[in-house]
């Protein structure tokens, strides 16, 4: 067998090349190649430029063909923010959401986070790795080749490692990269609730017995909060991030989702890698972020979800100059969906965004948010060689298809992890 794989036949190649993350206007380069080709060594990129270009290179010779018959081919998508593993959905709730009751209502009546929290702790191992594996499928199969994945349907030590564990399990055993983030807070579980001093002690479980076995263990390269009404306040969730950031962990933040606590201004502080929502932020959280390095990660699955009017502010966040990424949330209660594709679509017309600045936020700056810039997010010399076929004539087609999936294969680290049978169109 060759050692080298030669890909050819690629109508439009959106190789998201340069330097640093996509900001301002810079968000709509795509670094487009027609008629491109990709030279693969190792699962790694060694070449890249038109089929000319490629072929003349004398290792293309030998090397193994592939001919992806004029589609459109773009990075892997990066989901930089899912809740992968669950125990099941939460259907009975989205009735109640659509007859009028708020997330939050449906959350203080045991409802919501909660409710998925009870559903996890009685589900076997077996039976949670059984969905997410399905889960990894299709998440492929919409193009996507990295997925962030948090805990934080456990909140108990046992559960909360069950899950990370499993994150290690599925890294291993299935070809997406899973990056794990440990989301021990993310609601103050009920056999803390009603006391005095509650959410203290729990943050103290979280600091002193779940952060040293996490990080012991090598279970998680961040750690999450959810720092929001209803959840944790700025003040304890910037106590966890500095407990987490003491044992290793870089911090990220569940940021101004339900109402605009100031968690905006707590990520800039403690430079995390991305603060994610953004629905509720003012104009000095836009001011503040344009400024940092700090990634905007929106969620519009979420809103969708939700029925809810107000999404995140992207144009005045891309034009402020933060580097806005946009990932699925995956997760039982807001957001129910795998479909990266989707997502873009939701960002055209609901967050304003352009086909190209949808592209380049679900990509590399994705990327950026899980700092994995060196190795995922764009088709370069020596990344890896992880990306998106397309059976459409133009990338704009992505988003401008919605709910229908025209991913026609994904590669990861040089090898074809889905290839669609048939598609719609
Ligand atoms: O990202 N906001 C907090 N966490 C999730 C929702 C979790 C749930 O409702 O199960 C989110 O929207
Ligand atoms: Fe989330």
């Amino acid at each position: 067998m060759a050692d080298s794989l030669l890909i050819t036949g690629a109508s439009q190649l959106l190789t998201l090349r340069g330097s640093g993350p996509r900001r301002g206007t810079s968000l709509s380069k795509l670094g487009l190649i027609e008629d491109g080709a990709v030279l693969v060594r190792e699962g790694l990129i060694v070449a890249v430029g038109t089929r000319a270009e490629v072929e003349k290179i004398s290792e293309a010779h030998a090397a193994e063909k592939l001919d992806l018959g004029g589609r459109v081919v773009l990075p892997g998508f990066v989901d930089s923010h899912t809740h992968l593993v669950h125990a099941a959905s939460r259907a009975e709730e989205y009735e109640l959401k659509i007859a009028g009751a708020s997330y939050e209502e449906i959350a203080r009546k045991g409802g919501g986070i909660l409710n998925s929290v009870k559903k996890l702790r009685a589900a076997t191992g077996e039976a949670l790795k059984k969905r997410a594996l399905a889960a990894l499928k299709q998440f492929a199969a919409y193009g996507t080749t990295t997925v962030e994945a948090k805990s934080g349907y456990g909140l108990d030590v046992a559960s909360e490692l069950k899950i990370l564990r499993l994150h290690k399990e599925l890294a291993a055993e299935q070809p997406l990269e899973i990056v794990s983030t440990f989301l021990g807070a993310h609601v103050v579980p009920a056999e803390f609730r009603g006391k005095s001093g509650g959410a203290e002690r729990y943050i103290k479980l979280i600091e002193e017995n779940m952060l040293p076995h996490v990080s012991e263990n090598r279970l998680a390269e961040f750690c999450d909060v959810f720092c929001d009404r209803g959840a944790f306040t700025v003040e304890q969730s910037k106590r966890v991030l500095q407990a987490g950031r003491q044992w290793g962990l870089e911090p990220r933040l569940h940021a101004e989702q339900l109402s605009r606590t100031g968690a905006t201004r707590l990520a800039i502080l403690m430079r995390a890698a991305s603060c994610d929502h953004l629905e509720q932020v003012n104009k000095s959280d836009i001011q503040a972020l344009g400024k940092s390095e700090t990634v905007a990660t929106l969620l519009p699955g979420c809103d969708f979800h939700l029925g809810l009017k107000q999404y995140a502010p992207a144009r005045a966040l891309i034009e402020a100059g933060a580097i806005v990424a946009l990932a699925t949330d995956y997760n039982p209660g807001t957001s129910p969906t795998l479909s990266m594709p989707m997502i873009l679509s939701l960002a055209c017309t609901q967050l304003r965004m352009t086909p190209a600045e949808t592209i380049a936020a679900a990509t590399i700056n994705g990327a950026y948010a899980l700092r994995r810039e060196k190795t995922v997010g764009s088709l370069e010399v020596g990344k890896q060689a992880d990306f998106a076929v397309f059976e459409v004539a133009d990338y704009r087609e992505i988003p401008y298809y919605f709910g229908v999936n025209h991913c026609w294969m994904t590669v990861k680290r040089g090898r074809v992890i889905h290839a669609a049978e048939q598609l719609p169109i």
